[in-house]
């Protein structure tokens, strides 16, 4: 069982894992946790449940996803397997934009169930909370579209959903000429209008010679700054531009990628306390050269997150376990950093540490039962689903 508590041993302490554990919870929250040989003797329980010795941990968290999109990019794919890059294809009109024209023309009985699925097939395997991105709309209609359709999976399957407005993906056709004149639309109609409808927990955007300069991140941000919604951002994912120091200087709650990010960038994250949401699927899937720094991050402090960033172009990965997995193998975290990546500091990357990502008294009963005996199980297995038993909010899923 993975808790708070910091137990002696550095194997343990690694974990935070409670030998011979027991959780009570009341009304959806942990009330008591600790070692079973302490839990007081006049505690009743209404229901007792016996994990046989199983593993517990808190309900993961993935803390970076485009989940909801049209089509696919199966056919990019095989041109980037024939040489082509994935900046390439985005100059060529293809990229992000090929997947704002299949969203845009999507139904939305059709957006729902694809995302719906794919969510799924997340919450089988121990996810309870997910971000999702809007960002493949790029207009008013389809990007609040996106949101709203965020916001009832939450509300169809047991899982948290936290929204994110990325009206700055790229720049869309209509503004082909004009991406400053795009900013300001984004900053004055379309994120207010999302913001007021109650649709936006954080504004990301993608800062990228592809995509948007700092500069024109910057007047995102105020933007969010003045609706009083936190930030986060792409940084430095294709090349270093600057990114993770950009969203140090706003605070920001995470800075996602990081594979170029320099050391001033680093430096930067650790003194704002932004924490760096590794997507080890992307990098692995666009066969990056460069992985992001995690010895210097590490060495800083900067808390580590590890996402799926699942999305049609970069990353088509719906297994947070298996970017766990390859956290490991290509990132080299410890088994216990990449685990820490997917609770606790997804949670803190979500700004909800308050509420999840440890099994802590008051937080939320969102944890799972596994059929592993040790935590390093989950990081180490490929493609299987040790997933026993899900509960969420209290309530077994
Ligand atoms: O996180 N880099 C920007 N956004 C996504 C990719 C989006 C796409 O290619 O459709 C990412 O990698
Ligand atoms: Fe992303």
């Amino acid at each position: 069982m993975e808790s708070d508590t910091a137990q002696d041993g550095t194997e343990a302490r690694s974990y935070g894992l409670i030998e011979d554990g027991a959780i009570g919870f009341s009304r959806g929250r942990i009330a008591w946790i600790g070692p079973h040989a302490a839990l007081p003797a006049e505690t009743r329980a209404q229901q007792t449940y016996d994990a046989h010795g199983r593993c517990i941990t808190p309900g993961l968290i993935d803390a970076h996803t485009h989940l909801i999109y049209g089509g696919n990019r199966a056919h990019e794919f095989e041109m980037r397997l024939s040489g082509a890059s994935y900046e390439d294809i985005a100059q060529g009109g293809g990229g992000i934009l090929s997947t704002v024209l299949a969203t845009r023309t999507a139904g939305c009985d059709a957006l729902t169930a694809a995302a719906a699925a794919r969510l799924a097939r997340m919450c089988s395997e121990g996810v309870t909370t997910v971000e999702i991105k809007s960002g493949y709309g790029l207009d008013l209609e389809t990007e609040l579209h996106m949101l709203r359709i965020a916001r009832r999976l939450g509300e169809r399957l047991p899982v948290t959903v936290c929204t994110t407005f990325l009206g700055a993906h790229t720049v869309p056709p209509e503004f082909k000429e004009s991406p400053d004149e795009y900013i300001r639309f984004v900053c004055e109609d379309v994120m207010p209008a999302a913001a007021r409808e109650g649709l936006v927990d954080a504004v990301d955007a993608f800062c990228e010679r592809i995509a948007f300069t700092p500069e024109q991140v910057a007047r995102v941000f105020d933007a969010a700054k003045r609706l009083g919604l936190p930030v986060k951002l792409h940084a430095d994912q294709l090349s270093d531009y600057g990114g993770a120091a950009l969203a140090a200087h706003y605070g920001a709650l995470s800075a996602d990628h990081l594979e170029h990010t320099s050391v001033s960038g680093i430096d930067a994250l650790a003194r704002a306390g932004t924490v760096a949401v590794l997507l080890p699927g992307a990098y692995y899937f666009l066969r990056e050269a460069n992985a992001p720094p995690v010895a210097e991050l590490r060495a800083g402090g900067v808390p580590i997150a590890i996402a799926t960033d699942c999305n049609p172009g970069t990353s088509p990965l719906v297994s947070l376990l298996l970017a766990v997995n390859m956290a490991c193998t290509l990132f080299r975290l410890t088994p216990a950093e990449a685990l820490a990546g997917v609770t606790r500091n997804a949670a803190r990357a979500l700004g909800l540490s308050h509420e999840i990502g440890t099994l802590a008294v008051r937080k939320r009963a969102d944890f799972i039962v596994w059929d592993v005996a040790h935590p390093v199980e989950l990081a180490y297995a490929i493609g299987a689903n040790p997933a026993h038993a899900i509960y969420k909010d209290g309530r077994p899923v």
